[in-house]
């Protein structure tokens, strides 16, 4: 830690207070949300810098010297070389559900543990699904069309009701359990197909075969994980299988759907209308347009990957990843980490905590206690965990950890990263 500040004492309802405060700087760009700043000023840590935007190269370099933590979204990349530039950077927060920004990997070895929020934006995505369905059982999209092109097309043909109506699900996870819920509420009927077994929610019926599934939902919604395992999930033979004239809703990877199928089984007729929220390749920037064969249909609803993208979800995320900052700098809890061994909050027992990151290697966990030993530490409590090349271990101990016992640990070659919290 770079910044120690000795004369400023705050009362943290949770976590004890070490004799000497250590006020971490923590650095925000991309305008994340306000509630992840009342998150560490509650804390206690005021020392908050925010960029409303995405920085890179020197001027990323220079805004994080002397950061302990820092919290991106999506535009802002820290690479490996920029990871050797800071020494001083303990963790590092997505304010987002994706991390391919940050080179996990450099991160871990470099001892920083990588927080992100997976679960903030799932309500906004299974609001907008349900919504979608409503819209398009409706004919909606076309009508609203040809409204705005002058026509009164006033008729109820090909217009029906979510009550009654059969939702398929394909991934029944975070997002999909959710919009099951919701979806019951309308009254309507819910099946579900999963890799995994799960626990079904209200009346859903989990259904084990794909093609079986698609030839009893009238709407179809995916919210399965990209990758290579769900590329093509849904192609031309997974389409043939959907009842005629049901609905697809994508809202969860690009790559889950064979695009140019679709567009063929929305034109024939064979589908009466699909909402997608994501696509096999997404423009760069809000000036370029998306290139797809499904622009211009009017039985398509399309809309720019903004399935979680509301007031409440930012901040949702802002408030989550906050709070997992917050709780790795003033307990070393790493709870949710994607790159790092994870170990739970649990009280501090003892006079001090000392959190150690270091090299998984045989004898690394006997070389740390017989140090603490030689330092005249009796350790009180201990929880190690180990991922890849990394052990992470939090010690509780009694006796006087000083900064020449850190500046010791620190010194031993199996350690990557030594503090006390
Ligand atoms: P999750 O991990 O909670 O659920 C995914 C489910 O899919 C799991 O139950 C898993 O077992 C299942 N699954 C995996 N492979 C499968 C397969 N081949 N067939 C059937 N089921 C399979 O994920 P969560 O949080 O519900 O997210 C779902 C998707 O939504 C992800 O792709 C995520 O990236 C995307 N998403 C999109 C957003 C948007 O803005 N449009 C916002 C948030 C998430």
């Amino acid at each position: 830690m770079t910044l120690t500040r000795s004369l400023k004492y705050r009362t943290m309802n949770v976590f004890h207070l070490p004799e000497r405060v250590q006020m971490p700087r923590i650095v925000l760009f991309e305008n994340i949300h306000a509630s992840a700043r009342e998150v560490f000023v509650a804390a206690g840590f005021d020392d908050v810098v925010t960029h409303a935007g995405a920085l890179a190269g020197d001027a990323l370099r220079e805004a994080l010297q002397g950061a302990n933590a820092v919290g991106i979204r999506s535009r802002t990349h820290l690479d490996q070389a920029l990871l050797a530039d800071l020494p001083d950077l303990r963790a590092i927060g997505c304010f987002c559900i994706g991390t391919n920004q940050v080179d996990l990997e450099a991160a871990a070895l470099r001892g920083i543990p990588v927080f992100n929020a997976p679960f903030s934006n799932t309500r906004s995505v299974a609001e907008l699904v349900l919504g979608e369905a409503i819209l398009l059982l409706r004919r909606i999209p076309e009508k609203n069309a040809r409204v705005h092109e002058g026509f009164w097309d006033k008729t109820a043909d090909g217009a029906y009701e979510a009550r009654g109506k059969t939702l398929g699900i394909v991934g029944y996870g975070n997002i999909g359990s959710q919009v099951g819920i919701l979806a019951e509420s309308f009254g309507m009927r819910v099946i579900y197909h999963d890799i995994e077994a799960k626990l079904p929610l209200g009346n859903a019926h989990a259904t084990s075969s794909l093609k079986k599934f698609l030839g009893q939902a009238d709407v179809v919604t995916l919210h399965v994980p990209g990758g290579k395992d769900t590329a093509n999930l849904i192609d031309a033979e997974a389409i043939a299988a959907m009842r005629p004239g049901s609905i697809l809703i994508n809202a969860s990877r690009g790559t889950v759907v064979d695009i140019p199928a679709l567009q063929r089984a929305l034109k024939s007729g064979h589908l009466s209308g699909a909402a997608i929220d994501v696509f096999p390749t997404e423009p760069k920037s809000r000036d370029e347009a998306l290139d797809s064969p499904l622009r211009g249909m009017h039985n398509v609803i399309l809309t720019p990957h903004i399935g979680g993208s509301t007031q409440e979800s930012q901040e949702n995320i802002g408030r989550e990843v906050a709070e997992k900052l917050k709780r790795f700098i003033s307990s070393g809890t790493t709870k949710g980490a994607v790159n790092f061994p994870e170990i739970s909050y649990h009280e501090q027992a003892g006079a001090a905590r000392i959190i150690h990151i270091h090299q998984n290697v045989p004898g690394a966990m006997g070389a740390l206690s017989n140090l603490m030993g030689e330092y005249g530490l009796n350790i009180v409590s201990q929880q190690l965990q180990t991922r890849g090349k990394i052990g992470y271990a939090i010690t509780d101990v009694d006796g006087e950890a000083t900064d020449q016992v850190i500046e010791g640990l620190r010194r031993h070659p199996i350690t990557i990263r030594c503090d006390r919290v």
